[in-house]
């Protein structure tokens, strides 16, 4: 008897990822935190990839939040020096990978080294067909959209836009994310189910998958997981 068969369902359009876990990954080994992010950063390279393969158009991973400032100096100078280097590597294999770069949050805090590569990334990249990758950098939902607000209360005051003139399409485009569709899938390994401050604007209607895997072993079947949990769900936008 011939089997049915499988249904192909196309990839969410937009998928967003709290890598989390890798500071755990590291201890349950006994190595320094830095070590976790470090592998936090090939299982990056891994799932874009796989994004990639899958035709998923746009790809957004918080890398550093806003409160991430908090952890100790050493911490955060290897995350830093693991993101100078993911870049520095992205420009150089840039015409093999056709990966384009975008940075949501505010890149002014950090070094001038790291936001020169942010900048070269982004414009070199431009022109690339393949996966778009937002990297939130110093990112903080909140964040954003304080600043938004404070970016639309400017236009009013120099008498540019009447408050009445503020609606929801015009908020979102002044968010990082402006021109680019809502997340469909929002994916947190390492079994935490919050959402700290990540995308709150833009993920009010996305499905969320928490999953109990630490990011460094997160793998491209766990993502094809993913998105077989987002296809089982109905998504009806709050209507019957
Ligand atoms: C959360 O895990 C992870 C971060 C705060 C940093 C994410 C950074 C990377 C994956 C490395 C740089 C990325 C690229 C793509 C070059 P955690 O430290 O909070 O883990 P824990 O909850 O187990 O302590």
């Amino acid at each position: 008897m011939a089997s049915p068969k499988k249904e192909i369902l196309p990839p969410p359009r937009h998928i967003a990822i709290i890598m989390d876990g890798n500071g755990r990954w590291a201890k349950k080994r006994g190595l320094p935190r830095t070590a976790g992010h470090a592998a936090g950063a090939e299982t990056f390279r891994r799932i874009a990839n796989h994004c990639r393969k899958l035709g998923v158009q746009y790809l957004t991973v918080y890398a550093f939040s806003t409160e991430n400032w908090k952890r100790s100096q050493e911490e955060v100078s290897g995350i830093m020096k693991l993101l100078g280097r993911y870049l520095q590597e992205a420009l150089e294999d840039m015409e093999k990978n056709h990966v384009r770069f975008r940075f949501w949050g505010d890149l002014s805090k950090l070094s001038p080294e790291l936001q020169q590569l942010c900048l070269a990334a982004q414009s070199r990249s431009g022109g690339y067909q393949d996966v778009q990758v937002h990297f939130c950098l110093n990112y903080g939902g909140r964040d954003e959209i304080v600043h938004a607000a404070r970016a639309l209360a400017e236009q009013v005051r120099q008498g540019a836009l009447k408050p009445g003139d503020i609606d929801e399409a015009l908020f979102s485009q002044y968010l990082y994310s402006a021109n680019v569709p809502d997340p469909e899938l929002v994916i947190r390994p390492s079994g935490e189910m919050r959402t700290s401050n990540f995308l709150p604007w833009q993920s009010v209607y996305s499905e969320f998958v928490f999953m109990n895997v630490l990011w460094p072993d997160f793998s491209p079947q766990d993502l094809d997981e993913a998105i077989a949990e987002y296809h089982r769900r109905s998504r009806r936008f709050g209507g019957a």
